[in-house]
């Protein structure tokens, strides 16, 4: 059973995209043949239209996959672009991909309905990710929720590929991580780079503790008890601190008479000392850029080895190989 999931290097990554897919997938690691985690750099050129800020953003995502705790002995991590069979294999898919159903995808449509123009790489964006998946007979996609709908996609393409062609491409399902993990930005909204709204991983410390001081609060008087749920700075706080601390702060809040100051501390002092470990072997892995790029090579090895064998069925298959 092979898991794959992949990431878009668009920027350095934040809390939420730690809580709500990094830290998952590297729960999901086991074997290095069944866990796929590759860097979506084909994708992010649909965005990232700078050579130098895309060279390195891939290699950073790199980085912050390993120190935080990836194990290429247990999984695969690989760059997109060092796969070209998938290339190869999202061409296959197009010819016979619909123009509706991709009409219909949310990123070109949501695009489309705001009256901004769209480029063919946004459109086509679903199948190259069918690409992505098919290209190693995955059978489970975790992503979030608003991927679901390009595994579907993937799912329709294989199989109108299999009705035409015969039994070719293995049907994946998604796994939808843990939707509780939304993690709000320092304005109370879901933490997105498109917000401007992020708490950095590896934010250096001190600055972070400052963008930490700017989260957004109510204004109600110290002493007046709070209800711990609804606020987000407790919900970032929760991701980080234990059980027991969590609900001391919580019964804090409840009894009232404390300052928001305060909570922003202890949150500062919990995040910078959740990722102290990630931070240092991040450092590591930095000053070792040969070896992170030979983790990438031998990644790309597994990867193409598989690619190259599904794309020799899929040719087969439709007629364009013997
Ligand atoms: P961004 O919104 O910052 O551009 P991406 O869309 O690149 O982030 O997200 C990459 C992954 O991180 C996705 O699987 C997404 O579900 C997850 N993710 C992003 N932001 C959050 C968040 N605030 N809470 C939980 N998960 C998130
Ligand atoms: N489109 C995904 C995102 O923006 C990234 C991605 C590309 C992906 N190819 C994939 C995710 C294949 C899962 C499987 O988050």
């Amino acid at each position: 059973m092979r898991i794959l999931s992949g990431i878009q290097p668009t920027g350095r990554f934040h809390w939420g995209n730690y809580f709500g897919a990094i830290r998952q997938y590297i729960e999901l690691q086991g074997e290095r043949e069944n866990a796929f985690y590759f860097i979506a750099n084909l994708h992010a050129l649909t965005t990232v239209r700078n050579r130098q800020t895309l060279l390195q953003n891939t290699l950073d995502a790199a980085l912050d996959f390993l120190a935080l705790g990836l194990d290429p002995n247990r999984a695969t991590l690989f760059v997109q672009s060092d796969v070209p069979e998938v290339s190869e294999l999202c061409w296959l898919l197009t010819t016979g991909a619909p123009m509706g159903l991709l009409e219909r995808c949310h990123a070109y449509k949501d695009k489309k309905a705001k009256g901004l123009s769209a480029d063919a790489g946004l459109f086509n964006y679903p199948v190259l990710m069918a690409a992505d998946i098919l290209a190693y007979d995955s059978d489970i996609v975790p992503v979030g929720e608003d991927q679901v709908q390009h595994i579907e996609v993937a799912r329709d393409l294989a199989g109108s590929f299999n009705h035409e062609f015969g039994e070719t491409l293995v049907l994946p399902k998604a796994k939808l991580l843990d939707a509780s993990a939304r993690v709000p930005g320092v304005d109370g909204e879901k933490m997105s780079k498109s917000y401007g709204n992020t708490l950095d991983i590896f934010e250096e410390p001190k600055s972070l503790r400052k963008q930490i001081m700017r989260i957004v609060t109510d204004s109600r008087p110290m002493d007046q008890p709070k209800e711990p749920g609804t606020d987000p700075l407790f919900q970032l706080y929760s991701l980080f601190a234990a059980d027991d601390a969590c609900e001391a702060m919580a019964e804090k809040y409840r009894r009232g008479g404390f300052g928001y100051g305060e909570v922003k501390k202890a949150l500062a002092d919990a995040s910078v000392d959740y990722f102290a470990e990630a931070r240092a072997r991040r450092v590591e892995f930095a000053a070792h850029e040969d070896r992170v790029r030979e983790i990438l090579g031998d990644g790309a090895a597994v990867a193409r080895k598989k690619a190259a064998e599904v794309l020799r069925r899929a040719q087969q298959a439709c007629g364009v190989w013997q």
